[in-house]
């Protein structure tokens, strides 16, 4: 297994619309569990391919002990709107208030390219949704209000542009 470098906002590979899967072989069980791997080592609880530099639709998540390789999801239903606090491992040190679905269904196949359809509730769906977003290049602060998304775009240009990393600032 490899751990992977997720890429940080505004890094442009993350506004890239990621490719359907064709082709279910040992490179993409493969690369499942190196996105697992790295998804764990970053405490996250989902991860899409887009944010390891990858345009394929795959996401992996594992949310207490739910764990889920999802091929070319879809999400097909939904229902109620919740609002909660999420994160996302390309935006590091950024929680935000974010108005989601409460349930949905979602059509997936796993690595295996098994079809799969699940009904989904609470936070994860709201998991589902935020990965399933990062497969067509949205990103959680487009669903902020726009005077809250400029302050973050700006925090984190600034940050990306920082000539010393932000550990050596703390020191
Ligand atoms: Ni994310």
């Amino acid at each position: 297994m490899a751990i992977l470098d997720v890429l940080v906002y505004p890094d442009p590979a993350l506004r890239v619309v990621a490719e359907e899967v064709t082709v279910f072989d040992d490179k993409l069980k493969k690369l499942v569990s190196d996105m697992s791997e790295t998804m764990y080592l970053s405490k996250g609880v989902g991860l899409a391919a887009p944010q390891v530099g990858v345009s394929m639709r795959l996401v992996v998540i594992d949310w207490e002990g739910a764990r889920y390789a999802l091929v070319n999801p879809r999400i097909t239903e939904e229902e109620g709107m919740e609002r909660a606090e999420e994160g996302c491992l390309s935006f590091p040190g950024i929680y935000e208030e974010i108005e989601r679905p409460g349930k949905i269904r979602v059509a997936y196949q796993d690595e295996d390219g098994i079809p799969h359809d699940e009904a989904i509730e609470g936070f994860l769906a709201r998991v589902f949704c935020h990965e399933i977003d990062h497969l067509d290049a949205k990103l959680m602060i487009d669903r902020l209000s726009r005077l809250k998304r400029t302050f973050i775009k700006k925090k984190m240009e600034r940050k990306a542009k920082a000539p010393v990393t932000s550990e050596a600032q703390e020191r």
